[in-house]
């Protein structure tokens, strides 16, 4: 076999800016044959299939009637977070492999349930953390594990937006609805990002979170106020005994030099690490302002080609898919990609505990959330019962 037959679920926002280019101009778009689409959206199914000339027969507004009807061998599930547990748990039970965007899931117990599917029925499945595919973050993961920095004691994180990302009044709206940031808030967004770099570098689990948040400018807006997150910080202890604050919001003026403000710092032992994500040399000075572009995410070349992290690491999981399909993927490899830090477990577990702990907080009255520990072996026994062993005691 030299190409996967995809079916795509969900034609929505991250297919517009980011997959389109995967399925169609990347370096990997030989690697995959396009079968068939699906949305209940009949404009958001409309634009892309249009647009690549995926005839009516294959367009669907049913998952599950696409795998019954259409020969695939994985699909790419580009639903909503709460939405990614039936498509990929259906799929991968009708014998498909699976690739989903960050986070696997917005609740522990649907990454479990996903993470069971896959290991029950056989298939792979994969989530696409771009930054994983980073290389400045995978040289940090590389020298991190050979020991040369000794090991973490405190890290910070911040990964903000420009106002105009949560900003309804803003024009054109960054996203469809207006109450997009009282829904969804930056830890779901952003901090899941940045929590799955930080495991990524120094392979280590969370034992406890806490979280902060602030609720100052969004209410201020107008004429449509936001009762939302401006920012939230995100306190999480490790097992070494190790504290990360991830910082993360959407609420920098937009006069900002990136769309997305971010960077970290890890001091270890014995060294530091200093990542300049935002600063990827490429400063560029127009009428408009100072601007930082980022082509190690997303380059569009000369000859129609789009190239970078955002395209290899889904694109290299695909490989793998297709590796695998021609029995080429090796024990090690395969049992690589199905472990907990790999499908992003004890990100969804941050992401949970962080949203809990800051829904146990009450806010103040100059708009701050205080929100409580909440103990990761807790969190787990309760979402899972017996099965939360399994993950507290996995081996690496
Ligand atoms: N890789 C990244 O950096 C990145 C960037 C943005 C979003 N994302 C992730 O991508 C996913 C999708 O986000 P988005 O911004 O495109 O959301 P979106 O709301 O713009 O699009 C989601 C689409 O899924 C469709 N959908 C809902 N239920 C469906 C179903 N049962 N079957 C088929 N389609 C269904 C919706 O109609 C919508 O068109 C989320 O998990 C998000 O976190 C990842």
């Amino acid at each position: 076999m030299d190409k996967l037959r995809l079916g795509i679920i969900g034609t929505g926002s991250v297919v517009r800016e980011i997959y389109q280019y995967l399925y169609f101009s990347s370096e990997y778009s030989h690697l995959l044959s396009i079968e068939a689409a699906c949305d209940p959206d009949p404009k958001a199914l409309a634009d892309f299939c249009d647009r690549y000339d995926i005839p009516a027969s294959r367009r669907f507004t049913s998952y599950q009637q696409m795998i019954r009807d259409v020969a695939l061998d994985a699909v790419q599930v580009n639903t909503p977070d709460h939405l990614h547990e039936k498509p990929t748990v259906y799929a991968l039970e009708s014998g498909l492999d699976v690739l989903v965007p960050k986070p696997t899931a917005d609740t522990v117990g649907a990454a479990h349930r996903m993470i069971s599917a896959a290991r029950r029925s056989g298939r792979l499945l994969g989530i696409d953390f771009h930054k994983r595919d980073d290389p400045r973050l995978k040289e940090a993961a590389a020298r991190y594990q050979q020991g040369q920095y000794g090991q973490v004691q405190s890290s910070i994180w911040y990964m903000i937006d420009k106002l105009l990302v949560a900003d309804p009044n803003h024009s054109p709206r960054f996203f469809a609805s207006p109450d997009f940031a009282e829904k969804n808030s930056p830890i779901s967004f952003l901090t899941v990002h940045m929590a799955d770099a930080f495991f990524g570098i120094v392979n280590l689990r969370p034992v406890a979170v806490r979280a902060h948040g602030w609720k100052q400018k969004l209410p201020s807006l107008s004429p449509i106020p936001v009762n939302g997150y401006d920012l939230c910080d995100t306190e999480i202890t490790l097992e070494n005994g190790a504290v990360a604050h991830i910082v993360t919001g959407w609420h920098l003026p937009n006069t900002a030099h990136a769309t997305t403000v971010q960077s970290a710092r890890i001091i270890c032992t014995d060294g530091m690490i200093d990542l300049g994500i935002d600063t990827p040399g490429y400063h560029e000075l127009t009428s408009e302002g100072i601007v930082e572009r980022n082509p190690l995410f997303r380059n569009f070349e000369a000859d129609g080609t789009v190239t970078g992290y955002g395209m290899s690491r889904p694109g290299r999981l695909y490989q793998k898919f297709l590796a695998d399909r021609n029995g080429k993927l090796s024990p090690e490899q395969r049992e690589r990609m199905m472990s907990s830090v790999e499908l992003g477990f004890w990100t969804t577990v941050v992401l949970e505990a962080a949203e809990r702990s800051l829904a146990c907080g009450q806010q103040t009255a100059s708009g701050s959330v205080h929100g409580t520990t909440i103990q990761v072996k807790d969190l787990l026994q309760e979402a899972l019962g017996d099965s939360a062993k399994a993950y507290l005691e996995e081996s690496r």
